[in-house]
């Protein structure tokens, strides 16, 4: 598919008058990142990801057709009950970019009320499920104005306009593998959203595990943005991405025949590959803390003395999300309540698991 086909031409907007929708969208957590993209959103690599189910945004959407024609957008929006000024610029750059595609957003008065599972503060990223909660309560408009939409198209509209919002959101629509980026080795692949993995998962992945160990709860240090635009000039771009890729290949087979020490080498060696690019660039940056390596460390020596199979990734920050199957959850449950949960930020840490994807919870 090519954007041409994400337009939507044929609408009635008299058909709607008001209503409100909610979707329930989940975080996801990169295997293979994506880092480094063009305009608009294209990303210089492909990228995997686990998504997630107890990380998740809640977002409400109401709607109310105005009488009048505007020429500017018309929203509030609310984050946790208040009412958030600050949020407008992104959410105002957002509808600008999707507008092409979603004609009818300037015909509507939005209030927008969202909240997430996690506490705003926790380092965690929202804009994966942010974007994507806010996309798919569009594409439910976009549905009311133009029934004949399939459940297909409606996936892959939601995913293309996640990722105007925010790249890696494109990979928070559905469950529970999703790569996004042209690929040849993955079937159906695109830069222009995400698609579920499109072979048989090996058993090993069921119910995969990740803890997440909140080292550091402050605001980010690099926004996403600024991140993405310091791998412009940096000296091992083109290396990197080709890595990137060549990881995809090697992950796609690991999903298949379950070698799950393959997996535990490619995972880890993206995250520090992640941060390698940020302590590289110019300006550069360190986004881990000591008690990031303390835990890193304590993993490994876990790994080494038990032959478990638990492995850690980074997202850009100090957070460190530990991954490992459902067979093992009982023993490394209790190593990390022993000996990792000490390096976090007041004891806290989330445990999340692998998930289906979003749900639509209610329209009225
Ligand atoms: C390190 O999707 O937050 O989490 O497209 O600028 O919104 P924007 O960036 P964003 O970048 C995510 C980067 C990452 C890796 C990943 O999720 O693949």
């Amino acid at each position: 598919m090519i954007e041409s086909d994400f337009i939507l031409n044929d609408f009635e907007t008299s058909k709607v008058s008001n209503g409100s929708v909610t979707w329930k969208t989940p975080s996801n957590i990169a295997l293979v990142k994506y880092w480094g993209k063009q305009d608009p959103q294209i990303p210089e690599n492909a990228s995997i990801s686990f998504t997630l189910d107890a990380c998740f945004t809640l977002t409400t959407l109401e709607y109310k057709k105005l009488d009048k024609n505007s020429k500017s957008f018309n929203f509030d929006i609310y984050f946790e009950g208040e009412k958030k000024e600050d949020f407008k610029p992104k959410i105002q750059q957002f509808f600008e970019r999707i507008e092409q595609y979603v004609p009818f957003l300037k015909d509507f008065d939005f209030v927008i009320k969202s909240r997430n599972s996690f506490p705003h503060s926790s380092g965690i990223a929202s804009s994966a499920s942010g974007m994507s909660a806010l996309a798919l309560c569009v594409m439910s408009l976009e549905r009311e104005l133009n029934p004949s939409i399939s459940e297909e198209y409606f996936n892959k509209k939601a995913s293309f306009l996640a990722r105007l919002g925010s790249g890696s959101a494109c990979r928070s629509i559905e469950g529970k593998l999703i790569v996004w980026g042209n690929h040849s080795d993955i079937e159906g692949s695109s830069n222009l959203f995400g698609v579920k993995f499109p072979y048989k998962i090996h058993k090993n992945f069921k119910n995969y595990h990740d803890t997440i160990l909140l080292v550091d709860e402050g605001e980010k240090q690099v926004s996403s943005t600024v991140g993405h635009q310091l791998m412009y000039n940096h000296p091992f771009a083109k290396q990197r991405f080709q890595q990137a890729n060549h990881n995809i290949s090697k992950i796609s087979e690991v999903f298949q025949n379950g070698d799950l020490n393959e997996f535990i080498t490619i995972v880890e060696s993206e995250a520090l590959s992640l941060h390698a690019m940020m302590m590289t660039s110019n300006p550069y940056f360190i986004l881990m803390k000591p008690n990031t390596l303390k835990i890193i460390n304590k993993i490994w020596e876990f790994r080494g003395e038990t032959n478990s199979n638990i492995c850690f990734t980074l997202d850009a920050g100090a957070n460190v999300h530990v991954l490992f199957p459902e067979a093992e959850k009982e023993s490394v449950n209790n190593f990390i309540i022993n000996e990792l949960i000490q390096y976090c930020q007041e004891n806290h840490y989330i445990c999340d698991r692998i998930g289906n994807g979003a749900k639509r919870l209610s329209n009225n």
